[in-house]
């Protein structure tokens, strides 16, 4: 079935996926949070996929955050299945053996700046906006903002943007750590692409296991994480990539990556 309020295209690897509601600053809905939940499986799973690109229809908004219309009439229990089914999808994105680079091309608020939060890496347009405006509504962060946030750039600033609910520029993102770049809004899509795609010249597999030791060995006591990585550089010496990728070192020319 095709989507409602998303866009997927592929093309020579790369997949594109639009949140694609401009009139409501495409606000994540639940119907959106499901199909964007449906692409990442897609992108994960299909063969003619190296990575994804995630950005926001229009010129004005990335994601203006979780569909306020929808949060307004729901109870306790609604909120919380919303909230694990949007951190799961967000989940998703980030455990991803495929890079997927957010490409934020305005607003980013509320579920807009988790959504970017939970994708690899951050390149923001010059006019983007961050901010987790959740406490102004009465709530807070549903979508995995309150641990995100405080991971890429510290305790003190997570707590400063959560609780004061003000939009940063997209300057004072890259100042903090929060992206990590800040582009011209007329060049983003081609950075993001070029960033892409210097990733997808390097072996698929090796780009999984660092995502996998960055993402999960982040979360894990350092002893286990070194133990994760221990094992991955191990596993990585049987693969015809690791072969392919010395030889070509050593013969002086550019590796050709299968994947095995
Ligand atoms: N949920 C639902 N609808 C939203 C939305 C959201 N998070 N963000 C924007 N919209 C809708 C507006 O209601 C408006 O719809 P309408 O034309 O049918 O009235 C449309 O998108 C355009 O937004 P508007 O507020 O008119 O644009 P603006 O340029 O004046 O302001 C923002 C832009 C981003 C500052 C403002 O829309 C905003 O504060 N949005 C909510 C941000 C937020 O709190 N997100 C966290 C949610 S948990």
């Amino acid at each position: 079935m095709p989507f409602q309020n998303i866009t997927l295209d592929v093309s020579d690897q790369v997949a594109t996926l639009t949140v694609n509601r401009p009139d409501k600053l495409n606000a994540l809905n639940d119907l959106t949070v499901s199909e964007l939940g449906q692409a990442v499986e897609e992108i994960r799973s299909r063969a003619d996929v190296g990575g994804a690109i995630l950005t926001g229809s229009g010129n004005k908004a990335f994601v203006a955050g979780a569909d306020i219309a929808e949060l307004a009439k729901q109870g306790p229990l609604e909120g919380r299945e919303r909230a694990r089914r949007g951190q799961e999808v967000l989940r998703r994105i980030e455990t991803s053996p495929k890079p997927i680079i957010a490409a934020v091309n305005g607003f980013a608020l509320g579920g807009g700046c988790e959504l970017a939060m939970a994708c690899h890496v951050r390149i923001a347009a010059e006019n983007a906006k961050f901010g987790q405006p959740e406490v102004k509504l009465g709530i807070g962060p549903g979508y995995g903002g309150s641990q995100r946030l405080p991971r890429l750039v510290g305790q003190g600033r997570a707590l400063e943007l959560i609780l004061t609910a003000e939009m940063i520029s997209a300057q004072e993102a890259y100042r903090i750590g929060l992206v990590n770049a800040v582009v011209p809004a007329a060049e983003l899509m081609a950075h993001a692409t070029a960033m892409l795609r210097k990733m997808l010249a390097n072996g698929p597999v090796a780009l999984a296991m660092s995502i996998e030791a960055v993402v999960r060995g982040m979360e894990l006591p350092l002893d286990d994480a070194l133990r994760l990585e221990a094992d991955q550089f191990g596993l990585l010496a049987a693969t015809e990539d690791m072969r392919e990728g010395m030889r070509a070192f050593l013969e002086k020319r550019a590796p050709h990556f299968t994947g095995r």
